[in-house]
């Protein structure tokens, strides 16, 4: 990601930021090591609990360890309570080995009522959360997504999916 200043207009200065991705246009052309992440974020979709969106989401981290943590989405009757697969799989991750560092992160989505082709990124606030990770362990987390079927994204940062965040460093 890098920042692009332009200050040729007289009274205004703006920048454009720039995120670059890797696209993957099916799931064996990803390096075998990922292929299998991914395989294991679409399998852990179905113990997501998805009753009210029907949108069911897997999450598999590969920790430095060689330790692999899934997560799926939780819903709850009071919506905001749920928590979406990522965040359930980061604080697993961080609850069960604090040490470790997150090397790579593979995301799949489904929903019950269409198929979902187009890659699907992280929300907002899971983006946040795995920021979070990222400044913990001093690190980058590379970042795979996709949605039932087609292509997968690469980021090779979360810092490139969330733009101008918030973090320690402004506390
Ligand atoms: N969801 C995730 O698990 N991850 C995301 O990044 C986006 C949304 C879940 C939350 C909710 O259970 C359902 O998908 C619909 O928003």
């Amino acid at each position: 990601m890098d920042f692009l200043i332009y200050s040729n207009h007289p009274r205004m200065k703006e920048f454009i930021i720039k995120s670059a991705f890797t696209v993957f246009d099916q799931l064996d052309e990803l390096p075998t090591d990922v292929m299998s992440l991914m395989k294991d974020a679409v399998a852990i979709r179905k113990n997501a609990y998805a009753p009210y969106s029907k949108f069911r989401v897997g999450a598999a981290l590969l920790l430095d360890n060689g330790k692999i943590i899934l997560g799926s989405n939780q819903e709850n009757a009071a919506y905001p309570s749920g928590l979406c697969a990522e965040r359930v799989a980061i604080f697993q991750s961080g609850a069960l080995y604090p040490n470790a560092k997150i090397v790579k992160m593979a995301i799949s989505a489904a929903s019950d009522h269409n198929t979902t082709n187009a890659p699907i990124p992280p929300c907002g606030a899971c983006r946040q959360s795995i920021a979070e990770y990222e400044f913990k362990q001093e690190s980058n987390i590379e970042i795979f997504f996709m949605g039932e079927t087609g292509a997968i994204f690469k980021s090779d940062s979360l810092k490139n999916l969330l733009p101008l965040m918030f973090d320690k460093n402004f506390l």
